[in-house]
């Protein structure tokens, strides 16, 4: 090949290749996954993480004809971060979807810029009852938090618990869990003797604790966020409370599975109602915890991990329906109304909210082959968020 036609035949190489690569642009199909890797909810971006890539792992990175391209965002759960991030997602990444979100503020910041710029935003995680009204473009995965407490507000009367002092985490869930809880619980014949708010960030339980012990309720109703449980159960533990015949109950985030096998046997007994549990005895969960173990170090699954798997199901089913075509809006239509057996059991996004409806479990800490798990003991079927209603 002469001098003259080597040129040419590598600008005509250059030129195909910026053409695949527009080309290539085209057929990608993006999604901006703002989690906390770092910091006090690192937990949680580590679960969704490692759920997301497994999704992807066993169904394939191509759907209908798009190549799926994840962007992992740290956004420490600080609401402002979260929000730029955000920002830069949609304006320079052009992504297709939002998804994540580990804590309330996060979601509720980026609200707004998933409704300006019509892009669904996925929330896997964040529990606030009142987050699906923030953007007619939130569909969530994860749960609320009134689902959970309403079904152990229905339980502990009947087992005894008539006298109950709460302690929640200052801010979304906490309060929804607070609230959910009393209201029921009050309604069922029982009283609460005291209501105790902690700070969202780095809390010290001891004092809050101390006051418990002193007031001698029959139990303790606890909400705090995903790895924050463990801190709890140690001090209860350490404070003798169990043994002065206070019980420990309330949403299953206190005896998160990320946490509980190493809660150690003061943790056993302990009731709380949830949507998921990594013993949930079905087909299904077994495949995906057995799954998610071996990608994952040995890792145990936690609810949620289950937010970012069933959340991916919901973004790849989408673009299915839409046959690779989805803008925002047709995406979002086919998110609403999805219906499917996911590793907690059955779920759905209700159409009209944009939330999840799913079974809640009643559940107790039991040794299984030598670990700790939450074994599920009763079921409250097709529970929709409770804090619709208002
Ligand atoms: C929330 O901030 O909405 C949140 C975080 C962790 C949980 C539950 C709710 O475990």
């Amino acid at each position: 090949m002469n001098k003259r036609h080597f040129l040419r035949a590598t600008a005509l190489a250059s030129l195909a290749i910026a053409g695949s690569t527009v080309f290539a642009q085209d057929n990608i199909f993006k999604i901006g996954l703002i989690l906390p890797m770092t910091g006090q909810q690192a937990t949680t971006g580590r679960q969704i993480e490692a759920a997301a890539k497994l999704y992807m792992a066993q169904n394939g990175d191509t759907v209908a004809g798009k190549k799926i391209q994840l962007i992992i965002k740290d956004d420490t759960s600080i609401p402002d971060v979260t929000k730029r991030m955000a920002q830069e997602l949609i304006v320079n990444d052009k992504v297709n979807v939002l998804a994540g979100f580990g804590i309330t503020p996060s979601a509720l910041a980026t609200a707004p810029l998933a409704t300006q710029s019509k892009t669904p935003q996925v929330v896997m995680a964040a529990a606030t009852s009142s987050i699906t009204e923030a953007s007619p473009y939130i569909v969530r995965t994860s749960f609320t938090l009134p689902q959970a407490a309403v079904a152990i507000a229905d339980w502990a009367p009947k087992n005894g618990i008539k006298k109950v002092v709460t302690l929640v985490s200052d801010y979304g869930p906490g309060l929804d869990a607070e609230k959910f809880f009393k209201d029921r619980l009050t309604f069922n014949g029982g009283t609460i003797v005291d209501s105790l708010r902690v700070p969202m960030r780095n809390p010290d339980f001891a004092p809050f604790l101390q006051k418990v012990r002193d007031l001698k309720p029959d139990a303790l109703f606890v909400f705090v966020p995903s790895g924050a449980g463990a801190a709890v159960m140690k001090q209860f533990l350490e404070r003798g409370m169990d043994k002065a015949g206070i019980k420990l109950i309330g949403p299953g985030d206190i005896t998160d599975d990320d946490q509980l096998n190493d809660m150690g046997d003061g943790a056993l007994g302990v009731v709380t109602s949830h949507h998921y549990s990594a013993a949930h005895p079905s087909a299904v969960n077994k495949k995906f915890v057995e799954a998610f173990k071996k990608a994952n170090n040995n890792l145990r699954p936690n609810f949620m991990a289950v937010g970012g798997y069933d959340g991916m199901r919901v973004i790849y089913e989408a673009l299915k329906a839409t046959k690779g075509q989805g803008g925002g809006d047709a995406l979002l239509a086919a998110m609403k109304g999805q219906i499917f057996e996911s590793p907690r059991g059955p779920i759905f996004i209700d159409a009209q909210t944009r939330d999840i409806v799913q079974n809640i479990y009643l559940r107790k800490v039991e040794k299984k082959d030598g670990q700790l798990y939450n074994v599920e003991f009763d079921v409250i079927k097709d529970v929709k968020d409770p804090g619709k209603a208002r």
